[in-house]
């Protein structure tokens, strides 16, 4: 910190239940040098300016997903935002958008965490192989269908990002959905029967109003709107394929 010349204003969101009514603005002033992040222009205010701010993070390189926020009211991990391109500031900080707030920058995520549990997010084999008979085999094309959804961290940037999501919480989401899609386009997955439920549901796929933000904001290029788009099409071949099948649904 010793070469730090310049400063720069951070102004965050804050919110202690226990002594404020409601969120009030709290500005400090930061040192800070060209290779600063945002989170580390917080992590400086924890350590020498105020203790008392509270904020998520872990890997501090756009990997663990937990340090999202809205900087200048646009959803950021903070770890891979820079203040050298936030000047002349003064920055400002809130926790992400459309969640409720615990404490400052902390909201609440149990909704997503419900959400993102109720698409069963592993692969559930098609058919059950032994250790003896060797590992799930796949194709690079097969690989392809799916890859790019995997690289989702489940930092809730997509979900800050949502108008839909913001009108209503119940919405299952762009990040979610793209899960979803990520283990229902896997060759070695069985679980899409399992899935369908979530996804034709009022509050998945067809209540998504194409914005595309989500895809605009993911810091891993998951491009969840184009998973959300693959989801729909899905949805309606198995609306058609009701007619024309007894039995319904894909298995
Ligand atoms: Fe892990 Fe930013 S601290 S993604």
């Amino acid at each position: 910190m010793s070469e730090a010349q310049q400063t720069i204003e951070i102004r965050v969101l804050r919110y202690r239940p226990e002594q404020d009514e409601e969120p009030v603005w709290q500005s400090y002033t930061v040192p800070f040098t060209d290779d600063m992040s945002v989170l580390q222009g917080l992590q400086y205010i924890k350590d020498e300016l105020d203790g008392t701010l509270s904020f998520r993070w872990s890997c501090r390189m756009a990997i663990c997903g937990s340090c999202g926020m809205m900087v200048n009211a646009q959803p950021k991990l903070s770890c891979q935002t820079f203040l050298r391109h936030l000047l002349p500031g003064p920055v400002r900080i809130e926790g992400l958008a459309h969640f409720p707030i615990e404490r400052d920058l902390v909201v609440n995520v149990e909704g997503f965490i419900e959400k993102l549990e109720g698409i069963k997010p592993y692969l559930i084999p098609k058919e059950e192989r032994t250790l003896a008979q060797g590992e799930y085999l796949q194709t690079p094309a097969q690989l392809e269908r799916f890859e790019q959804f995997s690289s989702c961290i489940n930092c809730m940037l997509c979900y800050a990002a949502c108008p839909q999501f913001g009108l209503n919480p119940d919405f299952t989401g762009p990040g979610v959905l793209a899960l979803l899609h990520r283990y229902n386009a896997d060759s070695r997955d069985g679980g899409r029967a399992q899935r369908q439920e979530v996804m034709n549901a009022e509050e998945g796929v067809w209540a998504c109003t194409a914005v595309g933000y989500c895809s605009e904001v993911c810091p891993k290029h998951v491009d969840p709107a184009n998973a959300v788009n693959q989801n729909k099409v899905n949805s309606a071949k198995d609306y058609f394929l009701r007619f024309l099948s007894p039995k319904g649904m894909h298995k």
